[in-house]
């Protein structure tokens, strides 16, 4: 048993990461029995996902959409704000039941919550049937985890600045975009967030690992790809002779592949370089996600995001200036300790001054062990939310002009596939990273086509395909 700590966490050494190179050949040790896998949270979980996938196929569990129907449970878990652990232990609850008529279930909770000392003790106390806890630094060891489990339960949890794993293999979701992760991990500790004690050390892939695994996508026939990492602005900063992002991004370019993108970016980190290069490349896409967090710079000083108003919008206007046609989106935190109806006030300022694509807004949430949970918070939760609401009508406001702009225009879509919400239309998205639903034939998936646009929503558009390209 190794138990998480947020104290080691927290350290952060000057030594080199190590890279390790795994030789992942998980042998069958199952037949006809089924797995449920949930996952929470980011894109990076939504990529670990495709791990857990092909560690739990290769096991011989095949995946199942219906809880009652597994035999094995994985939830793959998302710390950052305290819904998405209510969210968790409602499911705890429900695999509690399951395994009172199902004694050989096996229940496993992995990802960013692992990672958290307060439930992993709440697991030990109060979730005897949880049978195997595993973090975010030891996906690799999903396999041999179950082959021990002898339902008592085991956790596996490492507190450490974490490895760079290469050879990791994927099943992945998609035969058309693709997720590469490019570093792991977060130094910036921004005073709110939890990331870098779950996820570790910043620690970036060798640029030429990368640059293989996606030149491997591409000859496998993927058109697009998104290079993940906390903080992707930061690349390269923990490793010497290395490129920077805007070096790599270049590099991604010239693959050939037909569409990059990238998240999440950090304002702070963000040179002129990279925008000259997203500039330069067609096949860079002009969408950029660059959360703001508070509009306000006193709000952002106790965030410890380190750059100010200004500098953000100088930022924001560099971009719009020399990327032809760039779409920006955020993410925005209402209601941090001590934020003022000034500082609220600053937020829609910049909301109104910048006019975002879309924006993802939150009600600050405490996590323990960070720095803000500890700050003195005066404003209650009826005013944060009444906040949140006035934020969510303004940015929903410009969504909708956003699209309404390209309302009878022609735009280049990537079709993903058939639309889950009505079977029979595909679905895509502009270079913009608009999604845009149109009637077709299934042979469109994974082309790029030239489409009319006939409607425009808050969240989506219509179209017509003009021209197959
Ligand atoms: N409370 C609320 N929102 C948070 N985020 C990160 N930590 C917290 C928190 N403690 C938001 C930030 C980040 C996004 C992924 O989640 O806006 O950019
Ligand atoms: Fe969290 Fe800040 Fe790192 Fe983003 S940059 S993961 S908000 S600590």
């Amino acid at each position: 048993m190794n138990l998480p700590s947020l104290q080691e966490a927290r350290k952060r050494s000057k030594e080199k990461t190590e890279v390790v190179y795994l030789n992942q050949t998980e042998e069958k040790i199952v037949d006809y029995k089924k797995y449920f896998l949930r996952t929470y949270g980011c894109q990076m979980n939504v990529h670990d996902s495709e791990q857990i996938k092909f560690i739990l196929e290769s096991l011989g569990y095949m995946e199942t959409e219906k809880l009652e129907d597994a035999d094995i449970v994985v939830l793959n878990t998302c710390a950052i704000r305290e819904n998405a652990h209510d969210k968790v232990f409602g499911y705890l609850g429900r695999c509690k039941h399951l395994k009172e008529s199902k004694k050989d279930l096996i229940v496993c909770l992995g990802g960013c919550m692992a990672q958290e000392e307060v439930v992993v003790n709440e697991i030990r106390n109060k979730y005897p049937y949880v049978d195997i806890v595993f973090g975010t630094h030891n996906i690799h060891e999903l396999g041999s985890l179950i082959k021990n489990t002898l339902h008592k339960q085991d956790i596996e949890v490492y507190s450490i600045e974490g490895k760079v794993y290469e050879n990791i293999l994927y099943k992945r979701d998609s035969n058309i975009t693709a997720w590469v992760n490019i570093m792991y991990g977060c130094d910036k500790f921004c005073t709110y967030c939890i990331v870098p004690y779950t996820r570790g050390k910043q620690r970036s892939r060798r640029s030429k690992e990368i640059i293989n695994e996606v030149k491997s996508l591409v000859n496998k026939g993927y058109s697009e790809v998104t290079l993940l990492g906390q903080n992707v602005n930061a690349y390269g900063k923990d490793l010497e002779e290395e490129l920077s992002f805007a070096g790599l991004l270049e590099e991604v370019a010239k693959t050939g592949i037909k569409r990059i993108r990238f998240v999440t970016s950090h304002p702070w980190d963000f040179t002129d370089d990279m925008i000259d290069i997203i500039a330069k490349y067609d096949n860079i896409m002009p969408y950029i996600h660059l959360p703001l967090q508070s509009g306000s710079s006193r709000i952002l000083k106790l965030m410890g995001r380190r750059y100010t108003k200004e500098e953000y919008l100088k930022l924001f206007d560099k971009m719009k200036v020399t990327i032809p046609n760039v779409a920006i989106s955020t993410d925005i935190i209402v209601g941090f300790p001590g934020e003022t109806d000034k500082d609220f006030q600053d937020t829609l300022d910049v909301v109104n001054y910048c006019k975002y694509d879309n924006a993802y807004t939150f009600i600050f949430s405490p996590r323990i062990g960070t720095p803000a949970a500890k700050m003195e918070d005066n404003t209650s939760l009826k005013v944060k939310e009444e906040r949140l609401a006035k934020l969510n009508e303004l940015v929903n406001k410009y969504s909708l002009e956003h699209n309404k702009e390209l309302l009878n225009k022609e735009v280049l879509v990537l079709i993903e596939g058939i639309s889950a919400k009505d079977s029979t239309k595909l679905y895509g998205y502009t270079d913009t990273m608009k999604l845009v639903n149109v009637e077709g034939s299934k042979d469109l998936i994974g082309k790029i086509v030239k489409v009319l646009i006939t409607d425009a929503k808050s969240f989506s558009l219509d179209g017509k395909v003009i021209q197959n390209k």
